[in-house]
C-alpha cells in the first residue's frame, strides 16, 4: 500500500478521527485548526472531546510521528499532495447549512494550493460546495487542482471503528478530472479494503444527506409503530426484531424505540434538506413528517411520566443520561435537553446523572438542574426516573436495591433497555415506550 501526506483541515470530530485513522493506515498526517487552545491541547495530547480509544490511538500515532497539529496552514499543506476539507458546517436559525468556516478555509488555503494538489471536501455539506469551493480558490489564484468529493459515515461513540470498518467510502469526482487524482484517492483508502463508489460531486454530496435522512427516517418510524402498539397492547421491541430478521430490512436497521435521535448530525442534515430541497423548488414532504415524529417523542416522555406520577408539580425526577447516545459527552441536540426544559416548565425538580457529560451539561443547563454523578444516590427520594441514555452501566445496577431509596418506585425507561419482567419482579411500576 503507498503512503502520502495529508493534511487535515479543520480538527474537530470528523477531522481529529480521520487523521487519526489515516495515521493508522499509515499515511503522514497533518492536522490543521485555527483554534490556539484546541491544538495546543492535542500537542500535549489533551483530547477535546471524549472518543472511546481515540486519546490512545492519537498518542501511539503522535508517538510514531505519524500524526502531528499546527496552526500554521502553511507548514500544514507544504508536504501534502491531499488535503480535506473537515470544517464545520452549522445550522443557521432557519435551517440552512453556514457554510462560512468553509468559505474562509478555502479563502486561507487558496495561496498555498499547488498544482497537482487534490482538495477534498468531507464536511457535510449541500450540493453544488464543491464548485463553491473551486470558484473561492481560483480567485485566489489557485490553479491545476482537482476537488474532490468524499463525505464522511462514521458515528460518534464508535467513531474509529466505524471509519476503519466502513460499509463503503464514497469519493464523487468533477467531469474531466484527471485519472491520476482517481488512483491517488484510491490508493488513501486501499488500506481499508471497503467498496469504493464513484460518481459525481453533487450525487456524492446529496448521498451523505440521503444516507442520514434515510436512517432517522427508521428512527421516526419505528418511534410511530410504538405509538400504536401502546394503543393496540402489542410490544414494538418483538416487532423490531422481526422487521430485522428480514434480510431487506437487516439487523443494523436503525429501529431501536425510544425518545429519537438527537446529536450534531440528523438534527441538522435534516432541516438541512429541507432548504435545499425547497431552494430546489421540491417540498420535501417525507423530511417534515421525520422531524415532526421525532419532536414528539420528548413531549410524550414528559406526559408519560406526568401520567405516571398524577402531576409534575414539586415531583422528584432524577433522569439516567444526558448525552445524545451512549459512550460520548456529546450533548448537542441531546433529547435530555428537550425533556428537562419540559420537566422544569411543569414545575419539577430535576437530578441528572450521567457517566461522562456532566461538565458539557453543566455549560448548558448551569444550577437549573442537580447533577449527582453515582446513579445509586441520584435516586434517593426519587418520585420517578427516567432513562434519556442507554449507557451500558445502567444495566448493571443493583436495581433490586435501589428501589428501596426512592420515594415511589417509577421507571420510564425511555430507551428501551430494561427487562419489563425482571423490573416488575423487583417491586417497580416500569414502563417503556411502545412494550407491554
Ligand atoms: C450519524 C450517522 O449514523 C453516521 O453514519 C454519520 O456519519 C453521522 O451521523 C454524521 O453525519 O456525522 P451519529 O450522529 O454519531 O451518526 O450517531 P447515531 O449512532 O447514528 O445515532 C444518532 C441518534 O439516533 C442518537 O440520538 C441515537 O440514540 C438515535 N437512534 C439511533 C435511535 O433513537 N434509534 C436507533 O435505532 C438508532
Amino acid at each position: 500500500m503507498k503512503h502520502y501526506t495529508l493534511t487535515i483541515v479543520g480538527t474537530g470530530y470528523i477531522g481529529l478521527v480521520t487523521g487519526a485513522c489515516f495515521a493508522l493506515m499509515g499515511h503522514t498526517v497533518v492536522c490543521h485548526d485555527v483554534d490556539r487552545a484546541k491544538i495546543s491541547g492535542l500537542q500535549k495530547g489533551k483530547m477535546p472531546f471524549y472518543e472511546p480509544g481515540l486519546r490512545t490511538l492519537v498518542r501511539g500515532m503522535v508517538g510514531k510521528r505519524r500524526l502531528r497539529f499546527t496552526t500554521d496552514l502553511e507548514d500544514a499543506v507544504q508536504q501534502s499532495q491531499v488535503v480535506f476539507f473537515t470544517v464545520g458546517t452549522p445550522s443557521r436559525k432557519d435551517g440552512s447549512v453556514d457554510l462560512r468556516y468553509v468559505r474562509q478555509a478555502a479563502q486561507d488555503l487558496a495561496g498555498y494550493v499547488r498544482p497537482g494538489m487534490i482538495i477534498v471536501s468531507k464536511s457535510t455539506v449541500p450540493v453544488g460546495t464543491s464548485l463553491l469551493i473551486r470558484r473561492i480558490l481560483e480567485r485566489g489564484g489557485a490553479k491545476k487542482f482537482a476537488i474532490v468529493s468524499n463525505p464522511e459515515f462514521l458515528r460518534e461513540a464508535v467513531a474509529i471503528d466505524s471509519f476503519i470498518h466502513a460499509d463503503r467510502v464514497v469519493i464523487g469526482y468533477e467531469e474531466h478530472t484527471p485519472s491520476r487524482v482517481r488512483r491517488i484517492m484510491n490508493a488513501v483508502y486501499s488500506g481499508l479494503h471497503v467498496p469504493i463508489i464513484e460518481t459525481n460531486n453533487r450525487s456524492a454530496e446529496l448521498i451523505k444527506y440521503a444516507a442520514n435522512v434515510y436512517l432517522a427516517g427508521q428512527i421516526s418510524f419505528i418511534n410511530s409503530i410504538a405509538r400504536l402498539c401502546e394503543e393496540i397492547g402489542a410490544d414494538v421491541e418483538e416487532i423490531a426484531t422481526a422487521l430485522k430478521a428480514d434480510r431487506r430490512i437487516g439487523p443494523r436497521a436503525f429501529l431501536q424505540a425510544g425518545i429519537g435521535y438527537g446529536g450534531l448530525c440528523f438534527p441538522k442534515d435534516i432541516r438541512a434538506l429541507i432548504k435545499i430541497s425547497k431552494k430546489m423548488g421540491y417540498h420535501f414532504k417525507y423530511l417534515d413528517v421525520v422531524e415532526e415524529v421525532n419532536k414528539d417523542q420528548r413531549k410524550i416522555f414528559v406526559e408519560k411520566l406526568r401520567r405516571m406520577l398524577g402531576t409534575l408539580k414539586g415531583k422528584h425526577i432524577t433522569l439516567f443520561g444526558l448525552s445524545f447516545k451512549p459512550n460520548t459527552d456529546d450533548m448537542r441536540e441531546a433529547p435530555s435537553l428537550d425533556i428537562i426544559r419540559l420537566l422544569l416548565k411543569a414545575g419539577a425538580h430535576v437530578a441528572v446523572t450521567d457517566p461522562k457529560a456532566i461538565p458539557y451539561a453543566r455549560r448548558i443547563l448551569g444550577k437549573s438542574v442537580t447533577y449527582i454523578s453515582q446513579p445509586a444516590r441520584a435516586v434517593v427520594g426519587a418520585d420517578a426516573i427516567g432513562i434519556v441514555t442507554e449507557w451500558s452501566d445502567y444495566r448493571r445496577l443493583p436495581w433490586s436495591t435501589l428501589i428501596k431509596k426512592m420515594k415511589s418506585p417509577h421507571i420510564l425507561d425511555g430507551r428501551n433497555m430494561l427487562n419489563p419482567r425482571t423490573m416488575a419482579s423487583y417491586g417497580y411500576l416500569y414502563e417503556a415506550m411502545g412494550r407491554k
